[in-house]
């Protein structure tokens, strides 16, 4: 692909209507860049290198290249900022409170599970009333709006949540939004709403953009995100943009008891209130709404995806608190998607990050709910397999929201006589390593690590990616660019780029796209991640299976610091527990209990002796040595399945030797407890750092100097429990078990699933069982619900 990229002008010579889907991807991220360049050398440095109407034909070709895949537009589209005055592009916003994006239910169980869901983290029994406020969800684009003494100071779009881009001149010429609010205003307010575009608005201006040959918008969400990332305001004011509220961000005093009562005070300042919304008490009222919404849905005037419940009650909604980036108090049901049918041309196989090997189905473009769809996914072989899905079929199409589109299914009726059953490749098609199954897994892996072009690739436009280590200026693109150039093999390369220009052994001002300044743009961009990177962005972009942002974060806070961190998985990867101590663990007849006494008696030299005296006296049934060891755990039944196990007296001690040799230690131990990890995360994790390379490309990048901040140690560092583990067990009565182990993590303390040594505290609720009796052996703290609630504050 490079080398069809490095000669856009080949490629413009082609027709619109003959590209291949890869030439126009390829020819779509060179305009990108080519148009940027172009809009800088006019706008910044006044000096263009092509005429108006060059510059006119490269934005018109990009266009026409977009409306014949529209599902390669690209996020840095010249379309979404055409006619723009690229300043320095927009400023970051940190939001005071994050901006939270929904958890979605399609089917009416998940409704129900989500009000089950909110009843047992409240506690609160079924007969309790809960009433829940319920609203149209709007297509359209978040933004969040900060007035300060009733004046709009602020507006800012959702970005990443965490941070997102000043819109405040734009958001000011949008009708909808009062520029003052008439009293009474708390000193601070933030008003969450969408940004949107009503459908006739937006049939309108594609009119007028295609009498005046510019290109059309796909939907009116398209319309509306383009609309208000101009960096020319003036463009924004004349596109037919509202905006609706629909939730308060931070404010210094509180306004409403209800999220009811929040839509009266927004009405009264003026907002527009997306309607029409509804307070309901119950999963089949929930329901009810629900359908008549859809009911109504193509008479509304813009357009919807589904409809949110939220709690009602506000300070539910603050006992309720979120889960990683959406609220426990809301959801959003969704419609359910569209879909189209279609002809399967080919299936694809790529090969990503960890080495999976996943389908894609290349189709005949067709367009699913307003968006012309050409490709979709297919999972994995065995859903191939069970649909029956061959190349050449009609298959049913579908698209719901923002996710990628998927094949259903396959109409057999249109099936072409010749087809045949798809054979999934056993080899991967990138590096010709052997790709293998796991027995409990559905993905085949392409086994050749780092030596598959596709995985070195991949891992390393994951460790830039936006959540990793996200370097401006080196997007996914450039380093793709930087690794077929061989610039960057491994992540460490990135931070030699400065030294190996500095000597002379690289050169980058020259190649196509960069000059002194983005050059030194890039390698500044550099330097400023490599004084700083915070832990879990470290962490996350290591690329390891099954560790997503939110096990980093937890991870980052658990261990504090990168040297604590990798000496505890170094330390886990060695104590992993040994096949043979997981047998043992499982033997029928054996429980836990048996299982540590057995093991303690062993480890005692005292026992040494007796075990020496039986093992010499081969005439004894192996049952009778065991029981006169005197183990007093050991039951019959443990007996019998020893015996069963191994064999003869002798062997019994072999196995239970190399058995108890393969126990796991604590490091361990300790990950596993760690929230969110559990066994199976913490395998990859241990696997990851058995692996000789992995440790290379972490040595590389501290060698290379990257400084990896400590964590955050959670706020409230001041709270008694603050940095103390913390195990909960048996039921709650004051609050459900969820919203204690949230509320006791907001306190800064870690919840553990398991006690060892280690744990500060085990909170008893009534009928605590084994976990509170083994706190006492190990001489831990045991508090009554009433006790830690008195010790965390209440
Ligand atoms: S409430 C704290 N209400 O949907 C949660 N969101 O998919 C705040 N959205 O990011 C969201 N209509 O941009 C809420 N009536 C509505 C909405 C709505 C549209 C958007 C919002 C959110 C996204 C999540």
């Amino acid at each position: 692909m490079s080398d069809v990229a490095a000669s856009p002008s080949d490629l413009r010579a082609i027709p619109v209507d003959d590209l291949t889907i890869e030439q126009a991807q390829a020819e779509l991220a060179v305009l990108a860049a080519e148009i940027a360049r172009h809009d800088a050398l006019y706008h910044q440095q006044d000096r263009p290198e092509i005429t108006d109407a060059d510059y006119d034909r490269l934005v018109r070709r990009n266009g026409a290249i977009e409306a014949r895949f529209p599902e390669l537009q690209r996020s840095d589209s010249p379309s979404l900022r055409v006619g723009a005055a690229p300043a320095a592009g927009f400023g970051k916003v940190r939001h005071a409170m994050p901006m939270l994006s929904l958890g979605n239910a399609f089917a009416p169980e998940e409704v129900a599970e989500f009000v089950a869901r909110v009843r047992r983290f409240l506690s609160l029994p079924d007969n309790a009333p809960l009433a829940f406020e319920a609203e149209p969800k709007v297509d359209g684009l978040s933004c969040s709006l900060r007035y300060e003494d009733g004046r709009l100071v602020l507006a800012a779009t959702r970005g990443d949540g965490a941070e997102g881009e000043d819109v405040t001149a734009n958001v000011r010429t949008i009708r909808d939004v009062p520029a003052e609010l008439p009293p009474p205003f708390p000193a601070v307010l933030e008003v969450r709403g969408e940004v949107y575009m009503t459908r006739d608005d937006f049939l309108a201006m594609n009119r007028a953009r295609a009498e005046r040959d510019e290109p059309p918008f796909a939907n009116p969400r398209n319309a509306a995100a383009g609309s208000l990332r101009q960096l020319d305001p003036s463009i924004t004011a004349q596109r037919p943009l509202c905006f609706f509220g629909y939730a308060l961000g931070e404010t210094s005093e509180r306004v409403a008891d209800t999220q009811s009562g929040i839509r009266r005070r927004l009405k009264g300042w003026g907002f527009r209130l997306n309607r029409p919304a509804a307070r309901l008490g119950g999963v089949e009222a929930l329901l009810r709404y629900y359908a008549g919404i859809g009911r109504r849905r193509a008479a509304l005037p813009f357009d919807i995806d589904g409809v949110v419940y939220k709690v009602d009650a506000i300070d539910l909604q603050e006992r309720l608190g979120f889960v990683s980036r959406a609220p426990r108090w809301a959801i959003a049901h969704k419609f359910p998607a569209e879909q189209a049918q279609t002809r399967l041309k080919a299936i694809a196989i790529q090969v990503g990050r960890t080495g999976a090997l996943t389908p894609v189905a290349e189709l005949e473009p067709v367009t699913v709910g307003g968006v012309v769809v050409s490709r979709a996914t297919l999972h994995n072989e065995d859903e191939i397999a069970r649909k029956d899905i061959r190349v050449g079929d009609l298959v049913t199409v579908q698209r719901a929201g923002d996710v990628i589109p998927q094949v259903v299914g396959v109409i057999l009726s249109q099936r072409p006589h010749e087809s045949e059953s798809f054979v999934f490749p056993d080899h991967c098609p990138e590096c010709g390593s052997l790709a293998v199954r796991e027995p409990d897994e559905a993905v085949r892996r392409c086994t050749g690590g780092l030596i598959c072009p596709a995985q070195a690739k991949e891992r390393l436009r994951h460790f830039v990616s936006r959540n990793a280590f996200d370097i401006e200026g080196l997007g996914e693109k450039i380093i793709e660019e930087f690794r077929n150039d061989g610039l960057v093999r491994s992540p460490a390369d990135i931070f030699t780029l400065k030294d190996r220009v500095k000597r002379g052994e690289i050169t980058l001002v020259g190649r196509p796209g960069w000059k002194e300044k983005s050059v030194a743009n890039l390698l500044d961009a550099i330097e400023e991640r490599r004084n700083a990177i915070a832990l879990h962005r470290f962490i996350f972009a290591l690329g390891i299976r099954h560790v997503g942002e939110v096990t980093a974060k937890t991870l980052a806070r658990h261990y504090g610091s990168l040297d604590a961190w990798l000496e505890g998985m170094k330390a886990a990867a060695r104590e992993m527990p040994k096949p043979e101590w997981a047998e043992l663990r499982t033997l029928k007849g054996l429980g836990p209990a048996s299982v540590d006494a057995l093991r303690a008696w062993f480890a005692a030299p005292e026992n040494l002796e007796t075990v020496r005296f039986h093992a010499n006296a081969p005439d004894l049934r192996p049952e009778t040595a065991l029981r006169n060891l005197g183990i007093k755990e050991l039951k019959q039944p443990a007996i019998t399945a020893l015996v069963e196990r191994y064999g003869t007296f002798a062997a019994c001690l072999d196995g239970l030797r190399t058995a108890f040799a393969g126990a796991p230690g604590d490091a361990w131990t300790e990950l596993v407890n760690v929230r969110d990890v559990g066994a199976i995360v913490a395998e990859e994790i241990a696997s990851f750092f058995l692996e000789d390379r992995n440790l290379e490309v972490i040595e590389g990048l501290r060698a290379a100097g990257v400084r990896v901040e400590d964590a955050e140690v959670r706020q409230a560092a001041d709270s008694p429990v603050a940095g103390k583990t913390v195990v909960f067990t048996g039921t709650l009565t004051t609050m459900g078990r969820n919203e204690a182990k949230a509320r006791a993590e907001a306190l800064g303390a870690k919840v553990a699933g398991s006690v060892s040594k280690k744990t500060d505290y085990v909170v008893a609720g009534a009928d605590a069982g084994s976990k509170a009796a083994k706190a006492r052996e190990l001489g831990v703290t045991v508090l009554s619900e009433e006790e830690w609630l008195a010790l965390a504050g209440g």
